[in-house]
């Protein structure tokens, strides 16, 4: 079976043989030769779009898709898109001072990209780009990007703050550990579980993305613990991608987490989560009659 693109469009892996003509027709009329392609490893690849009549033929100039930042070279499971782990720390409202901590960290995307962002690295610094092997990237051009890449390096600060990930998958942490170095990261990985979890400061933030579907052990039960943990995080914003509503009501059981954000709908690949945002009061604040955001389902 064919695969199916992003709008169920079906995505051929060669190209049809009157557009590869029609393209290599009009390059020997250009350059006089026919372009030897290495169908494995093109230098450039072409994407012809057809809707109903017309048809479109791209260049593509990304290479490796926009979300890859170049320095994930280990995954686990069920990893998040850099973009996406991005986002929920945009989302999170974390100030990139304070220590971040991710107790469910998988290959590490969220506790990379938190470091990233807080050390000022340009997101394509790890990485190639498709126009790189252009013919008409020149020189000019290819000083310039060399340039604007040299600035980018020379912005990336050597310290960032405390940032911490654990997970109880060994080969997930080593696969986090291979990452960070690639992302030359000092993120710490360590075997913990999440519901061992602590405050190891006045303030902070927790940003994960816990386990559903196939890869949860413990259903219900294990969330509530988890909850448990959370809402012990005194002082800590806490934010979740929530891949099953079973988060939510675990979540929704503990009264010391005040909801700060109506949960906000994304989805990671098909799958349909929201981003639930919490703040745990520090003991002084907890006394505070505030009465909690109501809760319930946006
Ligand atoms: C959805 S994955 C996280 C993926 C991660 N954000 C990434 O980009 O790779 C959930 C993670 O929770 C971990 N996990 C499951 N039960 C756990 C527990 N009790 N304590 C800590 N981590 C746990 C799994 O090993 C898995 O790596």
């Amino acid at each position: 079976m064919p695969d199916r693109g992003a709008n169920g469009g079906r995505v051929l892996d060669r190209p049809p043989l009157d557009v590869l003509s029609s393209v290599v027709d009009y390059l020997r009329a250009r350059v006089g030769a026919r372009p030897s392609v290495d169908l494995d490893d093109p230098d450039v690849r072409l994407f012809l779009h057809v809707q109903g009549p017309k048809a479109t033929l791209y260049r593509d100039l990304s290479g490796d898709a926009l979300h890859k930042r170049g320095y994930r070279r280990h995954v686990g499971d069920a990893p998040l898109k850099e973009t996406l782990a991005a986002a929920l720390l945009r989302l999170s409202g974390w100030n990139r001072g304070t220590m971040l901590i991710d107790p469910m960290c998988g290959s590490g995307t969220i506790a990379l990209e938190a470091d990233l962002w807080a050390r000022d690295v340009a997101p394509g610094l790890f990485r190639r780009f498709g126009f790189e092997r252009h013919l008409d990237f020149d020189d000019v051009a290819r000083r310039a990007y060399e340039d604007l890449r040299a600035e980018c390096e020379r912005m990336v600060r050597d310290e960032g703050p405390v940032i911490l990930a654990s997970d109880v998958d060994t080969r997930a942490l080593s696969a986090a550990r291979e990452n960070a170095r690639s992302a030359r990261s000092a993120v710490r990985f360590f075997e913990q579980d999440a519901r061992a979890l602590a405050p190891k400061g006045f303030d902070g933030a927790v940003v994960t993305n816990p386990p559903y579907g196939e890869r949860l052990e413990g259903g219900m039960a294990f969330f509530r613990e988890m909850a448990t943990a959370f809402a012990a995080m005194n002082g800590h914003t806490i934010t979740v991608l929530a891949g099953t509503p079973m988060i939510e009501d675990a979540l929704a059981g503990e009264r010391a987490l005040r909801e700060t954000h109506k949960p906000h709908q994304v989805f990671n690949g098909a799958i349909e989560c929201r981003v639930l945002r919490y703040r745990v009061p520090n003991r002084s604040e907890a006394a505070d009659p505030v009465a909690p955001m109501p809760r319930g389902r946006a």
